[in-house]
């Protein structure tokens, strides 16, 4: 079972991460914070995206989770799952579901390899409704 539970990474950073703007991406991206916008991240490899989201998220002050996307992921890893442990049932939130609950930043890395039945739970999260639907839980968790 606990092959199935991700461990992304989840912190707040407390360091101030060395980063060097290259153009008004902070302004930009705090812009978006503001009015509750998700942001796509695009560049080649090493130009920068992992460290201005550690960089944004320690600005913020919001904790960071992030989770690597591949074609194996489902929308149960992203939001949560019921688990048994001790012969209970319980519900383990998932990556997705922690961010929102904690207001953080969610960092989805390399988003363009996750699969469409995937897509669907963070389609809600990013449209105008702003929220992720827990319907095997029963919630609608509003997001931030
Ligand atoms: N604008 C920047 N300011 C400071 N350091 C930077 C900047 N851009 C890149 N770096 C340096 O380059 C390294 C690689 O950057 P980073 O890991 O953020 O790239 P990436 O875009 O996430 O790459 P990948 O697509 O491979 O994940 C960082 O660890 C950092 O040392
Ligand atoms: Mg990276």
């Amino acid at each position: 079972m606990e092959a199935h539970t991700l461990a992304p990474e989840e912190h707040f950073i407390r360091d101030e991460p060395y980063y060097e703007p290259v153009g008004q991406e902070i302004e930009i991206f705090e812009a978006a914070y503001q009015n509750k916008l998700p942001v796509l991240l695009k560049g080649p490899t090493g130009c920068g995206k992992t460290r201005f989201m550690e960089y944004m998220a320690w600005r913020l002050k919001r904790p960071l989770i992030t989770v690597s996307c591949h074609d194996d992921l489902t929308a149960s890893d992203l939001v949560g799952r019921f688990l048994v442990k001790g012969g209970e049932t319980v519900w383990v939130d998932g990556p997705l579901a922690r961010a929102v609950r904690a207001g953080g930043i969610c960092y989805l890395d390399e988003i363009v390899e996750a699969r469409k039945d995937t897509m669907v739970v963070i389609h809600p999260l990013a449209d105008d409704r702003r929220a992720l639907p827990m319907e095997k839980l029963g919630e609608y968790g509003q997001g931030s």
